[in-house]
């Protein structure tokens, strides 16, 4: 490669990784695998070497992807992501080098022998492949948590990470315990956790998250700490930085960590020399296919902290650790049709039939293709030789075509333009990579989708499962969410596999479901865009289902929260005379389709009197909070005025209202403050 060309090379390598570490760190949404972009790395880190001329000053080989959220950054999740207070680490949180291959491990361990005069061993430990989180505690107390943002500054998502159950908020008492110290560590997704929120995403018409990783780094970006509690995450904690030393090694140090309660990985290990890190290595190579959430590899740290200090750091990473990381694991096998899948949703899913092929242990037989783009963009066509992998992802996908194999008899992957079920014209909007079904009401999975959205934990809670939901439909006994209310005993006793016991649950928690309050009624009709906190929202505003059927666009809009998409959606769900016919059903049945009297109930006349104007975002939804004013005989102002008392200021509250307030001498307090006001 002569000058000119190895300088335009470096130039597209360097502009590729921003866009990838872009992708991967902020919008959580990485177009390509960690092996690929690690190879792109590397390439670059080789050209660099040889051409240093041209190599940039912030090359991605020299810093760390930034997590950092910019407004303007388009991301993975409907909720709005905030831009979060921003804090200087106190020492820099760098990264770690990492390699695949056993030479360049033997390399790294040499370079360290080579650069130590005493004794050492290596402290092993699995690589969680998650995002990173720096935590403070002062006096025992949590007292802040940052991303690792761009190295140097990080976001503090503190009220996110108090949401997260193994992260203690106080520490035990211990002589060793240091007045003020940082620990950092990852913060992961359980596969179990992430195939429930995949799962929720799905019948909320939200895009999946593509692997626990980026379903943990998402989540920790919640505007709502209430979202990130129900998210499952968890913490591990590998890296202990005091003021001044308290332990020798990092072992013992990590030791310390755990006495004081905080969550540090049982599966470390002592290694004293390569070959006892080799041992680590193979062992966990097959053994990590056992744990319950995703590793990408194995840490190999110098646990002496004198010799961690002698051999210092460079620009991105310690030189007393590095990562080994597993390959992900491929299989080439031939592509042999398409099917279409049609989801709970309507939207359609490619689905590729391969010929079986053994990876990972399981036999593949079966991989998404995920959308119409993803082929085009794969140039897959039927009969190609395809590379199938299974990274952190449970189902395995199609990475690649090996176009050297490719014959001319292949032929080319035609989406359908009507819907393989029902036969309707697919649609596909201008901003969505999906193709959907619009036949809502009439589309077998879609109705049976209905049927299990309507019947889940979070909606009405019916003790039934999807199975008895595909029985009931086939039987023609459900087709409209309310028939559920008119089964009759007999017809289920005829079914297939019921008994008097079986039959009565079910009927039991029919029953039940119908004292479930109004905003999950109205959650569980699975009205599109419509999640949990949007109907929470909805029924404190309009109070029955009544008042919101009446609602125009425009009185939609005025709701916080309520945006172009959503009032659309709702209003169209009203326009359909079917829907009312089954509201009626539903009113008939006896389920809740107005706000308790009880829950408007006032509780206290603490706030008698007041006007109050709120602004910003709090931790509960902004129509709570109002609710939680009226309940306390406050009065909600819309605008501020010199009749308003208090104006409780959340997280990026307007600019101009609090100018306003502030001219008018209102009085602005916090969330915290307001609570106070309503305290006994
Ligand atoms: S040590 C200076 N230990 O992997 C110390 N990192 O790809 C650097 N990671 O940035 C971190 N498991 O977010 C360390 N046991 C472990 C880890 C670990 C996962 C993450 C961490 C790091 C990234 C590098």
């Amino acid at each position: 490669m002569n000058k000119k060309e190895a300088k335009i090379k470096i130039e597209q390598l360097t502009q590729t990784i921003r866009e990838h570490n872009h992708n991967y760190y902020v919008l959580n949404s990485p177009t390509i695998t960690d092996f690929e972009y690690d190879i792109l790395l590397a390439d670059l880190a080789q050209l660099e070497k040889m051409f240093p001329q041209f190599a940039y000053p912030d090359s991605p080989t020299q810093t760390v992807g930034s997590d950092l959220f910019k407004q303007s950054d388009n991301t993975n999740e409907t909720h709005k992501q905030k831009s979060f207070l921003q804090h200087t680490h106190k020492y820099p949180m760098l990264s770690l080098s990492n390699t695949y291959s056993i030479e360049e491990l033997n390399s790294f361990n040499d370079r360290i022998i080579k650069g130590t005069s005493g004794e050492f061993n290596y402290s092993c430990e699995l690589k969680f492949d998650g995002t990173a989180i720096c935590l403070t505690y002062k006096n025992g107390e949590l007292v802040r948590a940052l991303t690792r943002g761009d190295g140097s500054i990080g976001d503090d998502v503190t009220l996110n990470v108090k949401q997260i159950k193994s992260i203690p908020h106080t520490l035990k008492n211990s002589p060793t315990l240091p007045d003020e110290f940082e620990i950092r560590g990852e913060i992961y997704m359980p596969y179990s956790a992430f195939d429930n929120l995949n799962y929720q995403r799905e019948l909320e018409e939200e895009p999946p998250f593509a692997n626990p990783r980026n379903a943990a780094a998402g989540s920790l970006k919640q505007l709502d700490p209430e979202i990130v509690k129900e998210r499952g995450l968890e913490c591990t904690l590998y890296h202990l930085i005091t003021p001044s030393p308290i332990a020798q090694t990092h072992w013992e140090a990590l030791q310390l960590a755990k006495e004081w309660g905080l969550p540090i990985s049982e599966h470390s290990r002592i290694c004293n020399d390569i070959n006892e890190v080799f041992n680590y290595i193979n062992e966990w190579d097959t053994k990590r296919r056992e744990l319950p959430f995703a590793t990408d590899g194995i840490v190999i740290k110098v646990n002496q902290l004198n010799v961690q200090q002698s051999l210092g750091y460079t620009a991105k990473s310690p030189r007393w650790a590095t990562a080994f990381k597993f390959k992900p694991e491929q299989a080439l096998t031939p592509l042999l049709s398409v099917d279409y899948q049609v989801g709970r949703t309507g939207a359609v899913t490619p689905v590729a039939n391969l010929e079986p092929v053994q990876l990972s242990g399981t036999m593949v037989k079966r991989a998404s293709l995920h959308n119409a783009d993803q082929i085009e963009l794969l140039d897959i066509k039927i009969g190609d030789y395809v590379y199938v992998e299974k990274g952190g992802e449970i189902i395995p996908k199609i990475t690649g075509v090996e176009k050297g194999k490719r014959e001319e008899s292949v032929k080319d992957i035609v989406f359908p333009t009507q819907c393989p079920v029902c036969g309707a014209t697919l649609v596909r909007d201008t901003d969505e990579a999906k193709h959907f079904c619009p036949n809502s009401d009439n589309c077998p999975p879609q109705i049976k989708g209905k049927f299990i959205h309507f019947i889940s934990r979070k909606a009405m809670a019916i003790n039934a499962g999807e199975a008895t939901i595909e029985q009931l439909y086939n039987k023609g006994l459900i087709y409209s969410l309310s028939d559920l209310y008119s089964i009759k005993e007999e017809e289920l006793l005829s079914l297939d596999k019921w008994k008097e016991k079986s039959v009565k649950n079910f009927l039991d928690s029919l029953e039940k479901s119908k004292n479930v309050p109004f905003e999950r009624v109205l959650y569980a009709l699975g009205i599109r865009h419509v999640g949990e906190t949007t109907a929470k929202s909805l029924a404190y505003a309009y109070k029955s289902i009544d008042n919101l059927a009446d609602a125009t666009k425009e009185d939609l809009l005025q709701i916080d929260e309520i945006g172009e998409k959503l009032a659309d959606s709702i209003v169209n769900y009203f326009m359909d005379s079917r829907h009312i016919q089954m509201i009626g059903e539903m009113k008939q049945a006896g389920l809740k389709l107005s706000i308790d009297s009880s829950a408007n109930a006032i509780e206290s006349e603490k706030l008698k009197g007041l006007t109050i104007v709120i602004s910003g975002n709090f931790s509960i939804s902004r129509e709570e909070l109002k609710k939680t004013i009226e309940k306390h005989s406050g009065k909600v102002g819309s605008s501020i005025s010199s009749n308003t008392n208090y104006m409780v200021a959340g997280e990026k509250c307007g600019p101009s209202k609090l100018q306003k307030a502030e001219k008018l001498g209102t009085k602005i307090i916090s969330e915290e403050e307001f609570y106070k006001l309503i305290q006994d």
